[in-house]
């Protein structure tokens, strides 16, 4: 009786969390409970199975701590949708995620508003699938166009970046739920992702490599972070108290808590002090690993009781914390049409000769490639989401009224239903996602066959790549030798006809395009669009949407045009040697040298004035655009506003994203050619109408990173606004002068480092 009595008091005397008793709970947690919040659930001992706090399928748990009233937190991927299991033992229903639009795909679409409403719907399904944190934005740089992650990516550009990031994190923190920022970061390559050290100069990693991440997290204030993998100039990230604690806090103001990717390494307790709050997936190891040093006095006990507070007022805000009643029901219907419009604002028409689209008066059409089947909603991996259906472009054509012709449909429909399942009995499989099924070779005599029976031609070329893997020069940077030919014989065989061939590139990352585009009347860059893809495509072939996408990187001549590419694993100059792990000195294995510095994408073609196949922010549309002399005006602070009306002075509506880049004056440190400063996008223009596009640029924004002195510089002097259609556009421009410069101070992390 006295100890039921006795359990009873200490169990009224425990203070059940609230937002408003954070200390209070802290200051009664044992050693062992603060430890174990800081390491996640071990997922072999998830919460009970039908119980509120275990979703299948996610990626991991926070540990619940009942007598404090702590309940377990759900972290589920990915990027292009929550990532969890689709169906569930004792349950004859579904569970699937709405499979929305890559990363590179939403970028192209340079609308941070069509970014944030859709990920208003992502984050509702994180909500309703009883989810508290969806682990995206992925918004590493694309630094070279090999990394196999790039499609979960965003831009070669950091503002760009930072933008499409801050709106996504908008849009999904708008339920109530959070948002994990990653991969924190320098993590530009999958080869050796766990071990490989990116060894990066100090302006490089401050202008490029984390100005994405400090534009978001300032603008946007996502609730996690997840520190990457690898190593930055020598230390591991999640290690790193110059990056989790001097810049991510001190500097940038971040006040979440900041996670672990998922792989433990030796240094818990070194990455708990550095201000990693939350080790992930977690296991008892880290969990001992934390008490036996605060015990010994290795971790103060005063940084454990840090990061756990971090943690407390994380879980206050979490949907679990405040028992939400979530349905398990979200409206996938409403959501998919979300993916769809999201879609096709992200395609971007790369040639269009003689007005071939929007299709009219077509008919027949001959559907050339296999990747017309085999067609990629989205990449490999974590960032791969458990969707209900694919709508391939055979599909989509068919719903857009098309009669495609009938042999070659079934052919590749064959075709690749053999080869996936040759594959799977081959055992062929890549991280959480299916191998591509390659081209496939056609008779020129059966093309000429199909000439007569169609009145257009359409080639889909396909790409998949994701996580643990990066790219290929041959046979996938480059065309193979059997997607060359099927593009020249069915081009000529069609020319010869007078028919036209369009191209569509259903493809994650960057592929080779100067060698071949001739061949084709127009092109249309689909990327990887969602489970809703092969409609999208049909919606911007038949002009029933306008397409108003534009390239968030550049596509080069060659592979080799990129600096980087003299130090990236699969490059052709220095392919990857596999050293063993722990080994030291491999290039491109255990660490990478960014040589190219702030060298990157379009910052290198236009201060080298070298010719690429397409320009960073390229994108046609079926209607033109002029914009107006522009007005740039700066106040005493030197802070900016620029604006430029834009006219719609074609037949047909559209939308038209405006750039803004900035050429620095002349003299002082060596500065690219010019650097994107902000964009913008118009509304839905209507033939002959007008939007005047407004822009408030601060010194700060304008500034370059100093080594020497450790510190941004903005200079005086006379600065070019360009408000351009894509980087080479130069037609639109206006001079402002800065009368005083600015210099504005960092901590000493990672300081004077060239
Ligand atoms: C993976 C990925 C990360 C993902 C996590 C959970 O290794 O690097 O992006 O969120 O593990 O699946």
């Amino acid at each position: 009786m006295l100890g039921a009595a006795l359990c009873a008091v200490q169990l009224s005397a425990q203070p059940k969390l609230t937002a408003d008793n954070i200390e209070e709970v802290l200051g009664a947690m044992t050693l062992e409970e603060k430890a174990e919040l800081c390491v996640g659930l071990i997922h072999y001992a998830p919460p009970a199975a039908g119980s509120r706090n275990y979703v299948p399928g996610a990626a991991g748990n926070t540990k619940a701590i009942p007598r404090f009233g702590i309940p377990s937190t759900v972290l589920p991927d990915g990027p292009a949708g929550i990532r969890i299991d689709p169906t569930r033992e004792g349950s004859d229903r579904t569970y699937y995620g709405t499979g929305f639009p890559v990363g590179t795909a939403i970028a192209s679409s340079w609308d941070v508003d069509l970014v944030e409403n859709m990920t208003a719907a992502m984050g509702n399904e994180v909500l309703e699938y009883g989810a508290d944190v969806i682990l995206s934005p992925a918004m590493n740089i694309h630094r070279n166009p090999l990394c196999g992650r790039n499609f979960e990516y965003y831009s070669e550009d950091p503002v760009l970046t930072g933008k499409i990031g801050a709106a996504y994190i908008r849009g999904i923190q708008s339920n109530g739920v959070g948002t994990s920022v990653k991969h924190f970061a320098v993590n530009n390559q999958e080869t050796n992702r766990h071990e490989n050290d990116s060894r990066v100069d100090t302006r490089a990693l401050r202008e490029i490599y984390l100005k994405g991440f400090e534009i978001a997290i300032k603008e946007a204030g996502p609730w996690t972070v997840m520190s990457s993998y690898n190593k930055l100039n020598g230390e591991y990230t999640q290690q790193s108290y110059d990056l989790l604690t001097r810049i991510l806090r001190d500097e940038w103001g971040f006040d979440g808590i900041v996670m672990t990717d998922w792989g433990s390494k030796e240094g818990t307790v070194k990455a708990a002090a550095a201000g990693n709050d939350l080790m992930m997936p977690g296991n008892e190891t880290e969990v001992q690993r934390l008490i036996d040093a605060v015990k010994s006095g290795e971790l103060p006990e005063a940084d454990l009781d840090r990061n756990v507070k971090r943690m407390l007022e994380y879980i206050v805000k979490t949907p679990h914390f405040k028992g939400y009643k979530y349905s398990d029901a979200p409206d996938l219907k409403a959501h998919a049409k979300v993916a769809r419009a999201a879609a096709t604002e992200s395609m971007v028409l790369l040639k269009n000769e003689d007005g071939v689209l929007p299709l009219k008066g077509t008919e027949k059409v001959a559907l050339f490639g296999i990747s017309s089947v085999d067609f990629v909603a989205g990449g490999t991996g974590s960032g791969n989401v458990n969707k209900a259906y694919v709508v391939n472009m055979v599909q989509g054509l068919e719903n857009a009224g098309f009669t495609l012709v009938e042999s070659l449909k079934d052919f590749n429909q064959k075709y690749v239903d053999f080869q996936k399942l040759n594959m799977r009995i081959g055992g062929e499989s890549i991280l959480l996602g299916e191998s591509k099924v390659p081209e496939t070779g056609l008779s020129k005599t059966y093309i000429n066959s199909l000439v007569p029976e169609s009145d257009l031609a359409i080639v889909v070329i396909g790409r998949n790549a994701g996580e643990g893997g990066d790219r290929r020069v041959d046979n996938d940077f480059n065309l193979t030798e059997t997607e060359r030919q099927l593009l020249n014989d069915v081009t000529t065989a069609y020319h010869l006809a007078g028919k036209k061939v369009v191209a569509v590139m259903n493809i994650g990352g960057v592929i080779e395009t100067a060698s071949w585009k001739n061949l084709a009347d127009a092109i249309l860059l689909a990327w990887q669009p969602g489970q809703e893809g092969g409609d999208a495509v049909a919606d911007v072939l038949t002009g029933k949407v306008n397409p108003s996408g534009k390239l968030p990187m550049t596509f080069p001549v060659a592979y080799m045009d990129h600096p980087s590419s003299y130090n990236f694993p699969t490059g052709l100059e220095t392919p990857g040697r596999r050293g063993r792990n722990g080994s030291e000195g491999v290039k491109n294995w255990d660490y990478t040298d960014y040589a190219e510095s702030i060298w990157v994408g379009y910052r290198w073609f236009t201060t080298q004035d070298k010719a690429v196949s397409y320009p960073f922010g390229y994108g046609l549309s079926y209607t033109t655009f002029e914009y107006s002399k522009p007005v740039v005006k700066a106040d005493r602070d030197g802070n900016i506003t620029a604006s430029v009306t834009v006219t719609n002075t074609g037949k047909v509506a559209g939308k038209e994203a405006v750039q803004l880049y900035v050429a620095a004056p002349a003299g002082g440190m060596e500065k690219p050619a010019r650097e994107l400063k902000a964009f913008d996008k118009t509304k839905l223009l209507a033939p002959g109408e007008s939007e005047t596009l407004t822009f408030s640029i601060t010194p700060y924004e304008l500034a370059s990173f100093n080594i020497d002195a450790n510190e941004w510089e903005t200079a005086a002097g006379s600065y070019t606004f360009y408000f351009s259609k894509n980087v080479n556009d130069l037609s639109t421009s206006a001079k402002v002068s800065l009368k005083k410069a600015g210099s504005y101070e960092v901590t000493d992390a990672y300081a004077h480092i060239k």
